[in-house]
């Protein structure tokens, strides 16, 4: 067995959460001592705190529920498995959405999806990082190619959007609702977000649509963050949910906004965009890349843009990735 499969048989075992001696562990994996006690530095390295025992066994803190290739497999619809052509899981990554992007550019077919434990350099909107600890969120990217000019993916990231918001609601987060163009919150508390990063390649465009959800984010970690943030945990309670329930259905509900997004653009959608919509009436501020300006908002139109209504009246339209948009209390 290599260095790498005796850890991640180690982390199979551990994470259950209960005390495992030393004897059981060097018997299960198997493994000399000195090598279970390297593998469970491994895992301290992966980001998790596997607590020592007397007895030279190890626990950890908390249970966790691994991410399962074969049950997110298990729970993809006919559709899904009909036009996913790779489903990866990981436990380390610098950013999954880079992993798909190198992917694309060494021209792998369309519907390459991955998922990572961990990322060390995960990325948010708008240059930010996102906080990505070993088993507290979903980390997940789909590779998606696309016929015709950059202008047919205006309202793609709405459509994002409305897949991830139709899934946390099916899993019981009955108040989950959207921010334009794709901040996913409950209760204006930032519960997860989506980061789409297009190019092309032979000719033909393609896009990384990145989805990171906040499942159960340990309070040191979250510190990182600078807003207002909720996690499943608290929002569904103790026993949360199965991430890999979790992935599977978000898969399927992307690849079935993404067949109805190719046939009919955003235009079909916006009906659905609007009743996640939290912004639609509310003043707000937006952040344009040199100016700010306020106003109401008035909902999107065909495209996604967003629809502010300034104070002389006027209703203007703005679409654009690099938009930051602020609810004004
Ligand atoms: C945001 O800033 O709101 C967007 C966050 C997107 C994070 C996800 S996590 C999976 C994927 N890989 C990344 O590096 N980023 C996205």
């Amino acid at each position: 067995m290599t260095n790498t499969e005796l850890e991640q048989t180690l982390l199979a075992i551990l994470a259950d959460g209960a005390e495992h001696s030393e004897r059981e562990l060097v018997e299960r994996l198997p493994a000399e001592p000195a090598a279970l006690t390297e593998a469970a530095r491994a895992l301290r390295d992966l980001g998790l705190e596997p607590r020592a025992l007397p007895d030279g066994g190890y626990r950890l803190a908390e249970p966790l529920e691994l991410l399962d290739r074969k049950r997110i497999a298990a729970g993809l619809s006919n559709d899904a498995r009909a036009r996913l052509s790779r489903l990866e899981v990981y436990p380390l990554l610098d950013s999954t959405n880079a992993y798909l992007l190198a992917g694309a550019a060494e021209e792998w077919p369309g519907g390459a999806v991955c998922l990572a434990e961990r990322q060390t350099a995960g990325r948010g909107r708008q240059g930010r990082s996102w906080v990505s600890p070993f088993g507290a969120g979903l980390f997940a990217s789909l590779l998606w190619r696309f016929d015709g000019q950059p202008a047919a993916l205006s309202g793609l990231s709405l459509a994002i959007g409305i897949a991830v918001a139709r899934t946390l609601r099916a899993l019981g987060v009955a108040e989950v609702g959207l921010k334009w163009p794709n901040d996913i919150l409950w209760r204006e508390r930032k519960l997860g977000g989506i980061l789409l990063e297009s190019g092309s390649s032979a000719g033909a465009l393609h896009v990384v649509a990145g989805i990171g959800l906040n499942v159960a984010l340990p309070r040191q970690e979250a510190l990182a963050i600078d807003q207002p943030w909720v996690d499943l945990r608290e929002i569904l309670g103790a026993e949360g949910v199965s991430r890999n329930r979790l992935a599977a259905l978000l898969i399927n509900e992307l690849v079935e906004i993404l067949g109805r997004f190719e046939q009919g653009g955003f235009a079909g959608l916006a009906g659905e965009w609007a009743r996640f919509d939290l912004s639609v009436g509310r003043r707000v501020r937006l952040r344009l890349p040199n100016a700010a300006v306020t106003g109401i908002v008035r909902g999107v139109d065909a495209s996604g843009a967003l629809l502010l209504e300034s104070t002389d009246g006027r209703v203007n339209a703005y679409l654009g990735g690099e938009i930051g948009l602020r609810i004004e209390p």
